[in-house]
């Protein structure tokens, strides 16, 4: 696996890989890798012929509060399971390579970035989608490969790549749990003993919501429930909402396309997951 710390040889390398006909995957990261993360690069591998992966610590998607400082990096490590997982090149670009001095512009999704994460995190998404926009814009790849686990991110992603004209097929990659439910995340490893074993509450709770709510159960009964569910197991939910998958929009009944969205702070680490809610005339 080679890695380029710059702009001039991602391209070059690109290049190389487009006169020889390949097609091109990028699989944009913050590093701390975990197996959901590896299950990207292995869908690059069966959609393209080269996957390249980036990792970049992006100080614009971090509030002041939050854990830039402490976000784990383990780039020998990461280098390792990238190269194990068949990746072909690793991105690793400096924050000069990124935001070189004089850097001004920011890339703002309207309305998509206001509810969930955006009500929490000010700022949050405006930092996602300039830095997703420069990494696709650097390497111009066929196709780019999210997890859905940051479902919000990913349908701002989808609005900014159409709204933008950037020729580049987005693709969601499917959650990946741990054996008790919890979505894979780097932000895990901040969970003490104690904490990770009622950590999987969350997945439960929110699959024992959805499941209600496809059976008729009333909405926002059914959430009251699970948000009280979550507090006796020990979260501090921020919000548990049935929205729209698309459009994000809150909804007070299941339709198609309806999905629940949580966030909930287990000690000082904060967890999101999302899941489906099953609707009449779902593909199975
Ligand atoms: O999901 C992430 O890891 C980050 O938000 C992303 C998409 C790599 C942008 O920094």
């Amino acid at each position: 696996m080679d890695v380029v710390r710059d702009v001039a040889p991602l391209r070059a390398k690109i290049r190389e890989w487009r006169a020889a006909g390949d097609r091109v995957a990028l699989v944009p990261t913050m590093g701390a890798l975990h197996e959901g993360h590896l299950s990207l690069v292995g869908i690059g591998r069966r959609r393209a012929h080269r996957v390249i992966a980036s990792i970049f610590v992006n100080p614009k998607q971090f509030g002041a509060h939050e854990d830039l400082d402490r976000y784990p990096r383990q780039e020998a490590r990461d280098g390792a399971l990238l190269q194990q997982a068949g990746c072909d090149l690793l991105f690793l670009p400096s924050p000069q390579a990124v935001y070189p001095d004089g850097f001004s512009t920011s890339v703002s999704v309207a309305g998509l970035d206001r509810p969930m994460e955006g009500a929490s995190r000010p700022g949050h998404f405006d930092g996602v989608a300039t830095v997703v926009a420069k990494l696709l814009l650097m390497a111009f790849p066929d196709i780019a490969i999210f997890g859905e686990k940051d479902w919000q991110q990913l349908a701002i992603i989808r609005r900014m790549v159409a709204d933008l004209n950037i020729p580049v097929d987005i693709i969601g990659a499917p959650i990946l749990r741990d054996p008790d439910g919890l979505a894979m995340s780097s932000r895990n490893a901040y969970l003490d003993e104690q904490q990770r074993s009622v950590a999987g509450a969350l997945p439960r709770t929110l699959h024992a919501a959805a499941q209600a709510i496809a059976g008729g159960a009333g909405v926002a009964e059914t959430l009251a429930t699970a948000r009280a569910v979550l507090a006796s197991a020990g979260f501090k939910p921020d919000y548990l909402t049935l929205a729209d998958g698309e459009t994000l929009e809150p909804l007070e009944t299941n339709r198609q396309g309806a999905r629940l969205f949580v966030a909930a702070k287990l000690g000082p680490t904060r967890i999101i997951d999302n899941m489906p809610v099953p609707f009449p005339g779902d593909p199975k």
